[in-house]
């Protein structure tokens, strides 16, 4: 069985397609979005048309939340919420959007995996809705406050998006309290794939990396796993996408101009492949 991971497309049709041209050479038996659709990029009709249509299945993200209106965003993320007002006003002409992006599930549970957006122990408690506080990053601190209820977690492999910095954490599996220092990080560098092989003595935390950006690792391409249970291998795809269609139709978007962080997505953009 193979398995391919892909989320945080931000709107970013561009990327997308150039994610989807490329899927049936990776021969998935099963596909999964793990989330954000849309948010950030002023286009993110087109992304969440797309993915609908597709219908892998798929797990909410923060900005999808936010988008149709499910919680609040951090007073301090003005740059976000500037993105997300944007993205309603999108939406509000497309039928069922809010519902549809309300409605997906935080989690899904596979046999021997979770796919989740964020992480499996930040969820709200059972009968709870979400709120913003659910997706805080997968930094080092989150990780290690995540070590004990992450080496008793009954699945071997949780996905997940979120950060935009692809990443694959093993934890091994001695005795007693986790400690940080037991877990071990695999980065891809510049555009090569990265494939690991994981051990049945161990578990895994694979962060997919965005597929539209923002790219938060300084490096302008789409990111998705692939999963090989056959070859016990998981490895983070690196995929160049055709930048200068997006950076031609993001600068002419004035509003988006006035956002920190879109400048900066425009200045990455220009940069050749890292
Ligand atoms: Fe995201």
């Amino acid at each position: 069985m193979r398995a391919c991971f892909f989320g945080d497309i931000h709107g970013n049709s561009h990327a997308l397609e150039a994610f989807l041209l490329r899927l049936p050479e990776w021969k998935a038996d099963a596909v999964y979005c793990l989330g954000d659709i849309v948010g950030w990029l002023p286009f993110g009709n087109r992304t969440l048309q797309r993915v609908r249509a597709l219908g892998f299945p798929t797990v909410a993200g923060n900005h999808d939340l936010l988008v149709s209106g499910l919680f609040r965003d951090h007073p301090g993320q003005a740059d976000r919420m500037q993105a997300t007002a944007y993205n309603a006003g999108l939406l509000s002409g497309m039928e069922g959007a809010a519902d549809y992006l309300s409605n997906l599930p935080l989690i899904r549970e596979e046999r021997d995996f979770s796919v989740v957006h964020h992480s499996p122990f930040a969820l709200p408690a059972p009968g709870e809705a979400p709120t913003i506080q659910c997706f805080d990053y997968l930094d080092e601190t989150a990780l290690r406050g995540s070590l004990e209820a992450w080496r008793s977690c009954p699945k071997r492999l949780i996905f997940s998006g979120h950060d935009h910095v692809p990443a694959i954490y093993e934890l091994s599996y001695s005795r007693g309290t986790p400690r940080f220092g037991e877990v071990r990080a695999f980065r891809p560098a510049g555009m090569e794939p990265l494939t690991v092989k994981i051990s049945s003595g161990r578990r895994y935390w694979v962060k997919a990396g965005s597929i539209g950006g923002p790219y938060r690792d300084g490096c302008p391409c789409a990111n998705a796993v692939l999963y090989d249970e056959d070859a016990q291998t998981l490895t983070l795809l690196r995929i160049p996408f055709p930048r200068g269609e997006l950076h031609r139709e993001l600068s002419a978007n004035r509003l988006f101009g006035t956002i920190p962080t879109i400048r900066k997505y425009l200045e990455l953009l220009e940069k050749g492949p890292c």
